[in-house]
């Protein structure tokens, strides 16, 4: 694995002041829900600062609350209180629709279940995000071409016309890795990537994520139960009482 990890990163519980070169804030981010027995609090003033090129792993018992932070900063979920800013935008401040193009446009994700649309094949599931993009923004053959140099870079240029269903596991979350960067995201979020895998496909799509972000500087957060996958990072942090807390390396 090649690429210098960035020199700082911070979390903290208290508030966060902007600096230039720091592209994803979350500030005081709490959430909790309603629930008949009253207010089910999950995240409590969770801050995180993270500069392009960052890449961390979120470790944290079930129920902690490692998903629900993932889908905040990735703009799929809405804090109850606290903002996310990425690379200075503000998610929270815009429209449904505004919303789901700023999401296609600057955001990756990887889920445990890989996701991919089973009526297409693997081509078509890496190009997906470039089709539902502004015209203005699609490009066409370039956009293929991308598609099938990310396919080359995940070991899948021989399964293009494979539709999911033809695929092992590992192969299936290699293809959503190559979707997840597609459109070059500046954030790419990884929700238990390795998580239905076997111990030898879950260090390849591992490793293939980690050379990926080298290559790329994204911003690179993975929650994971594992800690062969986690001790991968440089910097690790642990979810615990509603709260991020750094692990010592
Ligand atoms: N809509 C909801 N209403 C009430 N509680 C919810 C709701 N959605 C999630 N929760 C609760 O939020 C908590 C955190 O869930 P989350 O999925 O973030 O956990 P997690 O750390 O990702 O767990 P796992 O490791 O099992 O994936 C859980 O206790 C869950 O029950
Ligand atoms: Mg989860």
């Amino acid at each position: 694995m090649s690429g210098a990890w960035p020199k700082a990163w911070k979390t903290s519980t208290g508030g966060l002041s902007e600096r230039a070169d720091t592209v994803l804030i979350a500030d005081r981010v709490s959430k909790s829900y309603a629930t008949p027995r009253g207010d089910l609090r999950i995240l409590t003033d969770v801050s995180l600062s993270l500069e392009r090129g960052a890449a961390i792993a979120i470790m944290g018992p079930s129920g902690s609350g490692k998903s629900t932070l993932l889908y905040i900063l990735g703009a799929l979920d809405t804090p109850s209180s606290g903002s996310v800013s990425l690379d200075g935008a503000d998610p929270f401040g815009l429209d449904e629709a505004a919303q789901a193009a700023f999401r296609n446009r600057h955001i990756g994700f990887v889920f445990q279940d890989h996701s991919l649309l089973p009526q297409c094949s693997v081509l078509e599931n890496v190009l997906s995000p470039t089709l539902v993009a502004p015209a203005a923004e699609r490009a066409g053959r370039e956009d293929e071409a991308r598609a099938r140099a990310l396919l080359e870079q995940v070991g899948l240029c021989d399964r293009l016309e494979h539709r999911p269903a033809e695929l092992s596991g590992g192969e299936k979350q290699r293809a959503a890795l190559a979707r997840a960067l597609i459109r070059n995201p500046v954030l790419l979020l990884c929700d238990e990537p390795t998580g239905n895998l076997d111990r030898g496909s879950a260090d390849t799509v591992a490793d293939l994520l980690l050379e990926l972000h080298a290559a790329r500087q994204t911003i690179l957060i993975v929650v994971t139960h594992s800690a062969a996958l986690a001790g991968k990072f440089p910097v690790r942090y642990e979810m615990t009482g509603g709260t991020l807390v750094r692990q010592e390396a």
